[in-house]
């Protein structure tokens, strides 16, 4: 694929009381465009990634919403949705947009603000990504996923004290990066001491509600100093859990991570750095498996062991950002965070998080429980 990413932007994610989603655009964007080097007139084409804009702030039209805002009016601008991986759909809709030679620049943002709203709205805006009878039986995406939790203990005996791991490694990366909404430092005992939020989930092991935007600058042209991508694939499945074959993997994953290695011409091994979507602890064992990183039923005591974790590992590393977990969740930016950060690390400036061996990332981006899986591999 002839394609490279010119420039990245983000702003700090977290609780930000004071920041509407114009005003986190705009500080993403105008960080990307001065990145890429670019003047704002090149951008042919505008991919937003968003998913609870229309629901919790009545508004939507936000490709048109967004273009006028960054005065950019008249060009090509479209929103996309696919749940938590709206980000990452953008960014596969920008991919094919500037393959297919329509467009040679394009802007992807992907933006969320989530904090302004009654937490009882936001929980049940997100389960808009689930299915109809799941909504109709109150069940929440804490919920479902601890469902996904308890398949897995049963199935490889799984402990509490190896999903906690996950929580502790995300939280470290996170307090190395300036950009995430915790700093703070978790031992596995405060993670198992933390209140529970649905059985085997405490506090800890989920991913928090958060503000953000993050901005990608994609180009067909030939540039210095870029990275490229090398694969940009989609798969899905059924949005119920309850009409999945098994609930100890999720297959969309499995599949689009086979399409992607296939695209880029690479396996797993070749994989040193990774930022997956660990909305919930179990989340990011179950992708890692599924990722074809370790064998099922082995990444959890992988992960205790610290086997992904920075200044641990020689081998691969997850979520330096912080992950979903440590770093924050606004869903629909997350999918674009994710390139962010991979490029980032791919051009060596992210400072005391740095990977030293890191030339091959892929990034990780999940709907719903599991109907949409994104996967991009970008190569320095
Ligand atoms: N991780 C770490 N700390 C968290 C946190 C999380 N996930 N969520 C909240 N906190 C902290 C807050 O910063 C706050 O700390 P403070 O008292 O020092 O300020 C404290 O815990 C209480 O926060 P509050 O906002 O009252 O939490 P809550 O009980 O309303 O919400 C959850 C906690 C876990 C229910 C909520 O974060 C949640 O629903 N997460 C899942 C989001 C989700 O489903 N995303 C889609 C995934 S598919």
């Amino acid at each position: 694929m002839k394609i490279s990413i010119a420039g990245t932007g983000i702003t700090k994610f977290g609780e930000l009381w004071d920041a509407s989603p114009r005003g986190l655009a705009r500080v993403a964007v105008s960080k990307a465009i001065e990145d890429a080097d670019i003047k704002k007139e090149e951008i042919g084409a505008v991919f937003v990634g968003n998913m609870l804009s229309g629901m919790l702030g009545s508004q939507e039209h936000l490709g048109a919403f967004f273009a006028e805002e960054l005065g950019i009016a008249g060009v090509s601008a479209t929103k996309i949705e696919g749940a938590c991986a709206s980000g990452g759909l953008a960014m596969h809709a920008a991919v094919t947009a500037v393959l297919s030679g329509l467009y040679e620049t394009v802007l992807v943002l992907g933006v969320e603000k989530m904090t302004d709203h009654k937490p009882e709205d936001v929980a049940s805006a997100l389960m808009g990504a689930g299915s109809e009878e799941e909504r109709l039986s109150g069940v929440s995406f804490p919920g479902l996923y601890a469902l996904l939790a308890r398949a897995h203990m049963d199935a490889f005996g799984t402990t509490e004290e190896q999903m906690a791991s996950v929580a502790v490694k995300n939280h470290y990366h996170a307090s190395l990066n300036p950009n995430a909404q915790f700093h703070n430092l978790l031992t596995i005992e405060s993670v198992m001491k933390s209140s529970c939020v649905a059985d085997p989930l405490k506090l800890y092991d989920c991913s928090p509600i958060s503000d953000g935007a993050a901005a990608v600058i994609l180009t067909g042209k030939k540039i210095r100093n870029g990275v490229s991508i090398i694969a940009s694939c989609v798969a899905t499945d059924t949005l119920s859990l309850s009409r999945r074959k098994s609930l100890t993997e999720l297959s969309a994953t499995r599949e689009v991570s086979k399409k992607a290695y296939t695209q880029a011409g690479v396996t797993s091994k070749d994989i040193d750095i990774a930022e997956v979507h660990d909305c919930f602890s179990i989340a990011e064992i179950m992708a890692l498996e599924d990722l074809g990183f370790f064998k099922k039923g082995h990444a959890a005591r992988e992960i205790a062991k610290g086997h992904v974790t920075l200044g641990t590992s020689d081998r691969l590393v997850v979520n330096t950002s912080g992950g979903l977990k440590g770093c924050g969740h606004p869903v629909g930016a997350t999918g674009v965070k994710q390139i962010v950060e991979l490029v980032d690390q791919l051009k060596g400036r992210v400072g005391e998080r740095q990977v030293k061996k890191s030339r091959i990332g892929l990034s990780h981006n999940v709907g719903g429980s599991g109907a949409t899986a994104v996967v991009h591999i970008l190569k320095k």
